[in-house]
């Protein structure tokens, strides 16, 4: 569905350019102010890194357990991705986003000059005059299915752009499906039943982030705080920049950077899906005065119409079903509309 914007925002690349504050629209309240990198505790127990090649293993698979149900997010390895891609992907997407402002600018995700849509080039949707803006330009495209890609919207530069984004999409997918099933092994479900619940068609996007340097890094977020409505992201981060926070028992704790890992992230849906046994974590990512930074989250849904529920297999008398039923399409959506106000849509599900 298309929503409103109110005015056409300047990408923060080249607002930054021009300014040596933030301007009043990007300061967040003083509540949810990143206060300092350094305040943010490094963990406690550290975010376990997972072995792709290891999950039939009972260790390996104990150490998923235990992170999928505190963290809601480890960092994978041997994932099967060349070290070369993930660096040519990014390599590729700071290219991308180093281009002048008017070649950016033919990939706008605003028609007509101001109706927001979800693929191309810019911000979030601007939902209301009060709307805290994050500092944060994006570019967002859809990977799955692949017969409804857009290519239009795909960047012709650099050269290289599309075959990359192509070949990493096809490989984070099946990670995806080896992921799903050692969650529902792990559950002791049958090992296709979440890739089940996908249904035939699921969606994915590729969400790229730009994050300039912000003179004020103490006022602003890079992306607020959030939780990812969809089932799994894959992230992955360029270079040891830093931001990415993630949220547990009120304090905030920076995510390490761990060289051609990926960070797998656990998203709303699935939440559901397991009936509240794995968390979707609360995370964000704060900026810094020196360095810019780039991710790219590979965002896995379900099929809009299918019906986000837990798996049958986990419910009975003494478990009933913790959420309520709810289409896929009109969970993505409620997540969208309460985005802006800070409100988690799987909260309203309780
Ligand atoms: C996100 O939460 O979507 C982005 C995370 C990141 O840039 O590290
Ligand atoms: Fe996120």
């Amino acid at each position: 569905m298309a929503v409103e914007s109110w005015t056409v925002p300047t990408p923060v690349k080249d607002l930054a350019a021009l300014v040596d504050e933030p301007p009043s629209r990007f300061v967040q309240r003083e509540e949810h102010r990143p206060g300092s990198l350094m305040l943010a505790a490094d963990m406690p127990d550290p975010l376990p890194i997972v072995d792709l090649n290891k999950l039939s293993t009972a260790d390996e698979a104990a150490k998923l357990r235990s992170a999928l149900q505190t963290w809601g997010l480890f960092l994978a390895t041997n994932h099967g991705i060349d070290a070369s891609l993930m660096e040519d992907l990014m390599e590729a997407s700071r290219e991308f986003f180093h281009q002048p402002l008017q070649e950016r600018q033919k990939y706008s995700n605003l028609r007509e000059g101001t109706r927001f849509q979800l693929e191309g080039y810019g911000s979030d949707p601007v939902v209301a005059q009060d709307h805290i803006l994050d500092w944060n330009d994006r570019l967002q495209l859809k990977v799955e299915p692949e017969d409804e890609r857009s290519l239009a919207q795909w960047p012709k530069y650099p050269e290289s752009f599309r075959d990359l984004l192509h070949e990493y999409a096809s490989k984070t997918k099946s990670m995806r499906d080896r992921i799903l099933r050692a969650m529902a092994k792990i559950l002791e479900l049958d090992e296709e039943e979440f890739i089940k619940q996908l249904g035939a068609s699921p969606q994915a996007y590729a969400r790229f982030n730009y994050y300039p340097p912000c003179p004020r890094p103490e006022l602003v977020l890079g992306i607020k705080a959030h939780s990812d409505g969809p089932v799994l992201t894959v992230l992955l981060v360029d270079r040891e920049v830093g931001g990415l926070q993630v949220q547990r028992e009120n304090t905030w704790f920076n995510v390490p950077f761990v060289p051609h890992t990926l960070v797998i992230n656990l998203g709303d849906s699935l939440e559901i899906m397991s009936n509240g046994i794995f968390k979707s974590p609360v995370h964000r990512v704060v900026t810094n005065a020196e360095k810019e930074r780039i991710s790219l989250a590979m965002l896995y849904a379900v099929e809009r119409d299918n019906v986000l529920q837990p798996a049958a297999g986990l419910l009975d008398e003494k478990r009933p079903a913790r959420y309520r039923r709810i289409t896929e399409a009109d969970f993505l959506e409620g997540v969208k509309e309460h985005f802006s106000k800070g409100i988690r849509m799987i909260e309203t599900l309780k």
